[in-house]
């Protein structure tokens, strides 16, 4: 990533903590399914931005690791981590995920997380990291009931993709409104 993307990302956050108290939120592919989330066990979230999933997961006694390039949204998110009890439970790894999943995240997890972050060239690696079982969640901005762009995926790229993965079981998969979820387990 460049150095002005990560200065972006890093004023977006700043201004948001600016702006008030932040929530921990489930991954949005998750509201209503959530009988889907493993009991617990690691969990790694993907371009965590401010820390609302990563802590959300932490509170349900997940250990997670949690990565992202932007020190802003990584300082959210630790500070996010201490308020709701769970800064134990949550290891923050500054990363630039154009490099790929970062070695100190090998995994296995339970879970693996990825929201409103989407690069494709990952897709293979995250699932590659989930443990038998393990669970993958993954929403990206989309062109299905959309007009195209440059971060949106294509109609059916996310059921393409890890459809194609050898021992990974697609749970659901929606997409409309401009954006696309998946839920797979790994066997
Ligand atoms: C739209 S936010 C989503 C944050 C969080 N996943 C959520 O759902 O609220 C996108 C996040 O991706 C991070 N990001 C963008 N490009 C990245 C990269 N190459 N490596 C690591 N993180 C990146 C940004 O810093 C930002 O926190």
């Amino acid at each position: 990533m460049s150095r002005a993307d990560q200065e972006r990302w890093d004023a977006r956050h700043t201004a948001v903590s600016a702006s008030g108290e932040q929530a921990c939120l489930p991954p949005d592919a998750l509201r209503g399914r959530l009988e889907l989330l493993p009991a617990g066990g690691r969990a790694l979230e993907l371009a965590c931005g401010r820390g609302a999933v990563a802590v959300w997961l932490a509170q349900r006694g997940f250990a997670v690791d949690a990565v992202d390039v932007s020190g802003a949204g990584l300082e959210a998110a630790a500070a996010l981590a201490t308020r709701s009890g769970a800064g134990d439970r949550v290891r923050l790894v500054a990363a630039d995920l154009d490099d790929g999943i970062p070695a100190s995240c090998p995994g296995p997890y339970d879970v693996v997380v990825c929201q409103r972050f989407r690069d494709p060239r990952l897709y293979d690696a995250m699932a590659a990291r989930l443990a038998p079982g393990g669970l993958l969640v993954v929403t990206v901005l989309s062109a299905a009931g959309d007009e195209p762009g440059p971060f949106r995926a294509a109609p059916g790229e996310l059921a393409a993709a890890f459809g194609a993965i050898a021992g990974l079981q697609i749970v659901s998969h929606d997409e409309g409104n401009g954006a696309a979820s998946l839920i797979a387990r790994r066997r």
